[in-house]
């Protein structure tokens, strides 16, 4: 069995994750290139600031529109996100925040105190830590539910960023529920204000706009954890530390409930009689891939020589994709 296994599943969403330099954005590429092929119409979305995919294609997808790959067979787009362009985006859409000197202008309103407290964190520093993550995913639910492609593929910055993207779901219901809070009591506060000294009366759209935003996280959270709808590839290196580094993140995974039913070890040192240096890296890293294969003994485990060379254009993603498929 291989990861061919992958593309006999009808999925919504494959995340591509693992530690830096495993290999991710390699095999979200290869993949993409091999759904395609079989008929799928498929968007590979990343939000690495280094523009990784195109560096993959050896093309310029940075424009920050979906683009179509050229030169593969069927329809396969690529979009890299920039969070921060996206960032200033999506508080253009709820509207600017306010900031404490502004909220104090209400401080003879009763309640608010306690409002303010409740807000703690958020109020200090908007947007909070931990929002870039945030407003990238809220993008990628945009093109997600586009009904237009049938697999968006999430090339995962490395396992730290993928952590913080995971926890984002709660992150932004809880962030969202007391936006929508603070915006409620202070629109309430505004009618009331306007009321008592005259001013126009048009209406404000935010609560409106956050609820919506609110209602696609948790759309989004429920699909993310149909194992149906949505696999995690955890993608290592036959090294010690990348093991462990995965183990966590499976860890994390099954905390969220998000399947992760296949592994790829990548860059495996092949046999080589004549390189003692080649050669004990290879024993150790099959030493290493039958302890992978004791670790994940559940998931499709495909194994991936190191190539005599890198990973990049449309040849040799072809190459990388017939190893692992
Ligand atoms: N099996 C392989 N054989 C040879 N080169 C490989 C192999 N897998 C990946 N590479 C090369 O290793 C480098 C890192 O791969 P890739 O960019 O796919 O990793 P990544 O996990 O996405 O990295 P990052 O964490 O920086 O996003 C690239 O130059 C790629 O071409
Ligand atoms: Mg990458």
């Amino acid at each position: 069995m291989s990861l061919k296994e992958i593309t006999n599943m009808d999925l919504k969403y494959i995340l591509v994750g693992g530690k830096g330099g495993v290999g991710k954005t390699s095999v979200a590429s290869a993949l993409g290139i091999a759904l395609a092929e079989l008929g799928k119409r498929v968007l590979i979305i990343s939000t690495d600031p280094a523009h990784s995919v195109s560096d993959s294609f050896d093309m310029d997808f940075s424009s920050g529109e979906i683009t179509k790959v050229k030169g593969v067979v069927g329809d396969l787009f690529a979009l890299e996100i920039n969070p921060s362009a996206a960032g200033e985006e999506i508080s253009k859409a709820i509207g600017q925040p306010m900031d404490s000197d502004q909220f104090s202008q209400f401080s003879a309103i009763p309640g608010l105190g306690e409002l303010q407290k409740g807000l703690g964190e958020d109020l200090k520093s908007i947007p909070p830590p931990g929002m870039d993550e945030a407003l990238s995913f809220a993008k990628i639910l945009e093109y997600a539910e586009d009904e237009v492609y049938d697999t968006v593929i999430l090339d995962t910055a490395p396992t730290g960023h993928t952590l913080r993207l995971l926890n984002i779901p709660e992150f932004l219901d809880s962030f969202l529920g007391r936006m929508l809070k603070m915006k409620t009591f202070l629109s309430n506060a505004m009618t009331m204000m306007k009321s008592l000294f005259g001013g126009s009366q048009e209406k404000d759209r935010t609560v409106e706009t956050l609820e919506a935003m609110k209602e696609k996280v948790l759309v989004a959270r429920d699909k993310l954890m149909d194992e149906e709808k949505t696999q995690f590839i955890k993608v290592l290196i036959p090294t010690m530390m990348s093991v462990f580094e995965t183990e966590r993140l499976a860890e994390e995974l099954d905390q969220h409930l998000i399947s992760h039913r296949f592994t790829v070890v990548n860059q495996i040192n092949p046999a080589n009689d004549i390189c003692s240096y080649c050669m004990n890296r290879h024993k150790e890293h099959l030493k290493n891939i039958e302890y992978i294969k004791s670790a994940f003994p559940d998931t499709i485990i495909t194994e991936i020589e190191a190539l005599d060379r890198e990973i990049r254009g449309l040849d040799m993603l072809q190459v990388f994709k017939e190893k692992l498929l």
